[in-house]
Parts: C-alpha cells; sequence; structure tokens
C-alpha cells in the first residue's frame, strides 16, 4: 500500500507533543511491514534550529490565499529509509514555534495550515507519488478531506484517494470566522452545514471527521469517552453520527527508541533481568538533582505540561499531604505561569527531596523514567499518553487518573494482582490521587512483590506491532469504502 501521513508536527524535525512521535514511528513501522509510507509536514524554523539540512526540491506549487498566490516548495530528506517531505513558505512557516509564540497561538493559524492543505493535495500532482490513502493528523489537516469530498470531487487523479482522519486531542479543534473560508477559496455552501459550522465558526476539526473515509483516535477507551461526554467544539454530534466508522488504537512506541539497556543518556544502562542497574541511575539521578542520596526512600518521578487538562492543579491542591509522605520529588515539565511559579517557591523550602526541572531536557527526562521508582501521570484528560507507557519500559510503577489511554495501558495492581502493572486512581480529585499514591507506596515495601510489578512493565509489549497491524486494516477498509457523509 502506498500511504502518505500527514501531519503538523513530526519528530524528531518539529514536535509540540506525543503526536509528534507517533507522526515519526508509525510510516517506520508501516516501511518495515513492507508499505510505502511517506511523510510530509510544514517546513518551520524550528527544524533549521534543531540543525537538520533539508534537501531543496524544484517542485513547488502555488495557492492563492486571500487572492494573493503563496508559493509551496517541497524540501525532502530520509528518515530510516521514510521519505519525509516539507512544505516551505518562509511567510507562514519560518516563526518561533509551531501553533504560536508565548503570547498565544498566531492569528493567522487558519491561513498557514488551510495554505498547507491546499499545497499538500497540489504537490501530490506533481511528486511521483500517487497515495492511495492519505493518513491525516489532527486540526491542521482537517481541509484536506473536505477539499478532496467537494472542490476535487471529479478530478480523476484524486478520484479513488482514501483518507483517514487521526485525532490526537479533541481538545484543540482549529475553530475559526466562518468568512475564512473565502479566504481559503473554499464555498460557503460546501463547508458551512449545520454539523460543521457553529455560530458564524467554522472547524477544521469537524471538517476532518465529517468528510474523512474513516475516523480514528488514540486509543479504545478514548474512543468510547468522546462518544459518550463528547469533547470541546461539539463533535459528537458528527461522531455520534459517524460512530461505525470511528475506531480506537492504540499508539506504540518506538522499542529501539526507549530502551533501557540501549539508552546512552543513562549513566546505568539496564533491563529486567538485571535491576541493579536501576538502582545505579537512581542514585546518579539523586547526586545529579541534589536529591539526599538515600537508596530505599521511594523516588517519585513527573514528567510534564503544566496545564490544568494534565492535573497540574491536583499536585498542588495535594501539595502539602504529598510531602507528608516519607518519599521524593522530581517533577520536570514547563506550563503555565502559575504553576511554575508555585513550583519554583516549593523547590526552595523542601531542600534534598524535591527536585523541580522548568525545562524541557531530553537526556534528563529519560534519565528521571530511569532512576524513580514511581510515575505520576493525573491527568484529567489523556487520549493515549506516552509517559505511563515509557515509565513502565523503564521499570517505574506509573500511578494514573482512570481516563483515556492511561486506562488502556495501566491496570492497578490492587484489582488485578496477576496483570497488574501499576495503581490507577478513578476520579481526578487530590483525595483518590493519594489513595493511589498510598497503595503504590505500601506496594514498594514489599520488595519482592514489587520487583516482579516492576519486570512485569518492563517486559510487556507496547512497540507497534498489534497497532500498526490495525491501521493496515483500517487503510484497507476505508480503500473498499464508498464515502457517505
Ligand atoms: C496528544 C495526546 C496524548 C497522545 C499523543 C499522541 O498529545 O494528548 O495523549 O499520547 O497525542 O497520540
Amino acid at each position: 500500500m502506498k500511504i502518505l501521513i500527514v501531519s503538523p508536527e513530526v519528530s524528531p524535525y518539529a514536535k509540540v507533543g506525543g503526536l509528534a512521535d507517533a507522526a515519526s514511528s508509525l510510516p517506520r513501522a508501516l516501511k518495515r511491514l513492507g508499505h510505502d509510507a511517506r511523510v510530509i509536514m510544514p517546513c518551520y524554523k524550528e527544524i533549521d534550529d534543531n540543525g537538520f539540512t533539508l534537501r531543496k526540491g524544484r517542485k513547488s506549487v502555488e495557492v492563492a490565499i486571500d487572492g494573493v498566490l503563496q508559493k509551496g516548495l517541497l524540501r525532502q530528506t530520509m528518515l530510516e529509509g521514510v521519505p519525509v517531505y516539507f512544505i516551505e513558505n518562509r511567510d507562514y512557516f519560518y516563526r518561533e514555534g509551531l501553533y504560536g509564540n508565548g503570547s498565544g497561538d498566531y492569528s493567522d493559524n487558519a491561513q498557514r495550515f488551510g495554505f498547507f492543505c491546499h499545497a499538500v493535495l497540489q504537490l501530490l500532482r506533481r511528486m511521483d507519488f500517487r497515495p492511495d490513502v492519505l493518513h491525516l493528523h489532527d486540526w491542521a489537516t482537517g481541509l484536506i478531506p473536505v477539499l478532496l469530498r467537494t472542490k476535487l470531487k471529479d478530478d480523476p487523479f484524486y478520484g479513488r484517494m482514501s483518507t483517514v482522519f487521526t485525532i490526537h486531542d479533541f481538545g484543540d479543534s482549529g475553530t475559526f470566522p466562518a468568512s475564512i473560508l473565502e479566504t481559503l477559496g473554499i464555498e460557503r455552501t460546501l463547508f458551512a452545514r449545520d454539523e460543521l459550522a457553529h455560530q458564524e465558526q467554522i472547524s477544521f476539526l469537524k471538517g476532518g471527521l465529517a468528510f474523512s473515509d474513516l475516523i480514528t483516535t488514540v486509543s479504545e477507551n478514548y474512543r468510547d469517552e468522546i462518544l459518550s461526554n463528547g469533547a470541546g467544539g461539539g463533535v459528537r454530534q458528527i461522531l455520534r453520527q459517524r460512530e461505525k466508522c470511528f475506531y480506537g488504537i492504540m499508539n506504540g512506541i518506538d522499542p529501539k527508541q526507549w530502551d533501557p539497556s540501549l539508552d546512552i543518556a543513562l549513566p546505568r544502562p539496564f533491563n529486567s533481568q538485571n535491576l541493579n542497574g536501576k538502582k545505579g541511575n537512581k542514585r546518579a539521578l539523586q547526586r545529579e538533582l541534589g536529591l539526599d542520596p538515600e537508596p530505599l526512600i521511594p523516588l517519585l518521578g513527573m514528567v510534564t505540561r503544566f496545564t490544568r487538562d494534565k492535573g497540574t492543579d491536583l499536585m498542588i491542591d495535594a501539595w502539602e499531604r504529598l510531602l507528608a509522605r516519607d518519599m521524593q520529588l522530581v517533577i520536570m515539565g514547563k506550563g503555565e505561569e502559575r504553576f511554575e511559579r508555585f513550583f519554583r517557591d516549593a523547590a526552595a523550602r523542601y531542600p534534598g527531596r524535591v527536585a523541580i526541572i522548568l525545562r524541557e531536557d531530553a537526556g534528563l527526562a529519560r534519565r528521571v523514567f530511569a532512576g524513580s521508582d514511581l510515575f505520576l501521570v493525573p491527568s484529567r484528560h489523556e487520549p493515549c499518553g506516552l509517559e505511563q507507557i515509557v515509565a513502565l519500559r523503564y521499570g517505574s510503577l506509573p500511578i494514573v487518573h482512570k481516563t483515556g489511554g492511561l486506562a488502556d495501558t495501566v491496570i492497578d495492581s490492587d484489582e488485578q494482582p496477576r496483570k497488574g502493572n501499576g495503581f490507577v486512581f478513578a476520579s481526578a480529585t487530590p483525595e483518590d490521587m493519594i489513595g493511589a499514591l498510598d497503595r503504590a507506596l505500601l506496594a514498594y515495601e514489599n520488595r519482592r512483590q514489587w520487583l516482579k510489578l516492576v519486570k512485569r512493565g518492563m517486559t510487556h509489549d507496547f512497540g507497534w506491532n498489534s497497532s500498526v497491524v490495525s491501521y493496515t486494516e483500517i487503510y484497507r477498509k476505508a480503500m473498499d469504502q464508498q464515502f457517505v457523509l
């Protein structure tokens, strides 16, 4: 099969969240199965800043945005045998950040990503690659199915091209004033149908949901939650209509990239057969962060974004109670200013017990996974979640809120002693979170039992093997299916 993955972010070139990792490891897994999978994304400044050199192509397109022709130049590189294409337009993409800068989203995001959607479709004609399936990710790609099924529907070149639209986060819907449609060269009547428009607003996300052949999201549980509770932007109605076309497929992680026995960021590589190495990582982490060098005290790690959605406020509400427990805490993240301020002050008050890292540091994050005993993910919503999976791989037992992909990957070891691999709390409250933490701390005291849990977590297969097979089945279905709204 020929598959083009279209994503606004792809690791290692430019990343904001877990979408970038999924959009990078999925095509490589497809390639290993023998498919011709390729990737396309915007060419951001960050790609330059990250030191990547891309081949300059000669192929380009012009897209009229607000009546002005905007040029998109195709550039290219290879990622482990997978061709990765970039669309360059310096006005739109050569800026700080992907979607916005420190003061918020860019006000012309509709133009930027509207341009991207048009340019992807037009460039297909110039590339020696005609995909069977366009696999689109998140709102920024949502206009592609709209254009394919409306404006381009009678064009034989696009005739049998199928679309699968994957939502990594329903929280972001790309909502803009409906007048933007004219700016982007789309007839209002095509898009602004009742289910797509809402009070003079249109949403790219809704466009993707309504016009793609099949829809997926990144865990089965999150799919069910969205269908029953809805999400921001009022998308439930469309999803209910299209329930039979809507699937949940768990993300995998790249097993080579996340392997504690090969990880060069760790001072002591280790595996499930040799957990002594894990002790060495804990010692080294304590030293690196100025924590007391106590080998037995439980060390709780967090690598997160400081937002309400990620449950940072629960941490703050529970702070005194957390600190009343005999444990050390390492919290790494960035995010809302009020939360950063809280942690900055808190760190100073508990020297030797609490370490706060208010920056992104990929190597140190890996050492936190490897050096911690417990890993907390209190997200209110988490479509899939990567941290809890990495924590399991690195022998740190997750404590998670029962939501989305967290609930699909972490099994409570008190509830299911034979299968458990962590601790789960039912509601996003400080009380429930502390309850699960206390159960975890109690379990930690029984060393033999604890090591059994750690080994179980480390040896579970969270790779792409089964997810990639599910995706290929979805691609086949999309190809067989006649699109109907
Ligand atoms: C988004 C979701 C996260 C998921 C990731 C990759 O960042 O918030 O839960 O793991 O996408 O699908």
